[in-house]
């Protein structure tokens, strides 16, 4: 792999400023956030006379655990467009969730947003080693989804060749990963490894493509899977964080020198981790949910948005701002089996570990009696597909998942090919209990 750090004097002076000099940035800008949410939004006026406080109360940035959460249904609530700030004319654009329960999230942006929005992408970029001139492959979804357009704004910025492939029609990625030679690609991780069974079906060695780097966001991933595809490709996998309430991606990226957890751009998008139960905050190191707010969004600013991701915030590295840790999965995911708390990306660490597993998973829960009941569902690589070897891989992922998570799982070995796909976030979950 090639050493891809960026030069010191390529970064915005703020990424390596001193923490006093980004909480002083962060408290001038808290204010103005709050009062901004504040005067113009409705619901913030109403949410935070309802919690008795005002803007005026700010004083030091702790002093934001005073203020409410806003949560996805306050975004629902105010469906269409009543949690802009601004005029309806002056947001020059629109994203949205993709709602598949219930109604969908709108948000929007004014043109000094998407000014923000390309500058933290193209720090992403960067940081993930991409320079001006190279050459980016972009399979994110365009369209409401806000990966692709996202990825693209900060690409435009950073000066990149971008190809604005986004998702589907596999064959053609590979094809124009090659024909192109492109130097990068933002894709989900889950994606990434359809688009890595398709260079072994075409016959080409995914390890001489011509990929220095793969930007891995959208959906929880794990280190396990890093190594696995930074081998396949012999290329770096860095990690890229955001939400669509609270930008889109960019919000936090990690540094390909370090690879040590994502970095949030803090003089854009504070952070804070709560323990999800008590809503207390938590102090840095500790493991709960992340919550955000932001600093400097003018048509959608959102305070406390409580995002059901989990993680903890630990100290800065490469870049002076603080990391996230890679996301463990969102409180919704989080699977309850007899007691026991399971993430999905507990039960991919432990797929990795088979060598005669493909990394493709699903996990299906179902009704056995009384008793709720997890499926494991992967496939076999092309090596292992043989029925006995099927069943043997099957049987230790079983035993890694009763030693390592504690608890019992049926695993179903299929053929290769059989997980089911998707070309963006994959689904992980399936829950398939009776609803009563
Ligand atoms: O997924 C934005 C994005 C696009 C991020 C492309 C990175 C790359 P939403 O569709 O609003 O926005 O979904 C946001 O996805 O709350 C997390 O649960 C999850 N997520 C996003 N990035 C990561 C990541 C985009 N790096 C939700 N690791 C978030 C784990 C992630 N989960």
């Amino acid at each position: 792999m090639q050493d891809l750090t960026p030069k010191k004097e390529s970064l915005d002076p703020i990424e390596i400023a001193s923490r006093d000099e980004i909480a002083a940035l962060q408290l001038e800008r808290m204010k103005w956030s709050l009062a901004h949410a504040y005067r113009n939004v409705p619901h913030y006026k109403a949410s935070f006379d309802v919690a008795g406080v005002h803007p005026d109360d700010l004083k030091s940035l702790s002093d934001l655990a005073k203020f409410p959460f806003t949560v996805k249904k306050d975004l629902r609530d105010n469906y269409p467009f009543g949690m802009f700030a601004v005029p309806r004319k002056d947001v020059i654009r629109v994203h949205a969730s993709s709602g598949t329960t219930g109604q969908p999230t709108v948000v929007g942006y004014t043109q000094n947003d998407l000014d923000v929005w390309a500058a933290m992408v193209a720090r992403s970029l960067r940081a993930s080693g991409l320079k001006p001139g190279d050459l980016l492959h972009n399979a994110y979804g365009y369209g409401l989804f806000t990966g692709g357009l996202g990825i693209h704004l900060g690409a435009d910025k950073l000066g990149l060749t971008t190809v604005p492939i986004s998702g589907g029609m596999t064959p053609r990625q590979v094809r124009l990963i090659e024909d192109f030679q492109a130097d990068g690609i933002t894709v989900t991780p889950s994606y990434m490894l359809s688009i890595l069974d398709e260079y072994k079906r075409q016959g080409f060695d995914p390890r001489k493509s011509p990929l220095k780097v793969g930007i891995f966001g959208a959906e929880p991933w794990t280190n396990a899977m890093r190594r696995e595809v930074e081998d396949a490709f012999d290329m770096h996998a860095v990690d890229i964080y955001g939400l669509s309430e609270v930008m889109g991606p960019g919000v936090a990226n990690e540094c390909v020198e370090t690879k040590d957890g994502l970095h949030v751009w803090e003089d854009h998008f504070y952070p804070e981790i709560i323990n999800p139960e008590t809503g207390e905050p938590v102090a840095d190191g500790e493991l709960g949910e992340l919550v955000f707010t932001s600093l400097t969004k003018e048509a959608f600013p959102i305070i406390r948005y409580r995002t059901r991701d989990l993680t903890r915030l630990l100290p800065g590295s490469a870049r002076s701002m603080r990391r996230m840790e890679k996301i463990t999965g969102r409180s919704d995911d989080m699977i309850i089996l007899r007691g026991v708390n399971v993430f999905p990306t507990q039960i991919e660490e432990q797929l990795m570990r088979v060598t005669t597993l493909a990394p493709h998973f699903q996990i299906e829960l179902v009704r056995k009696g009384r008793l709720d009941h997890m499926v494991v569902h992967v496939e076999a690589t092309l090596e292992g597909a043989a029925k006995t070897t099927r069943e043997a891989s099957a049987k230790q992922l079983a035993q890694q998942i009763k030693q390592v998570i504690g608890i019992s799982a049926e695993v179903r070995a299929d053929a290769p090919g059989k997980v089911a796909r998707s070309e963006g976030k994959a689904v992980r979950l399936v829950d398939n209990r009776p609803k009563d």
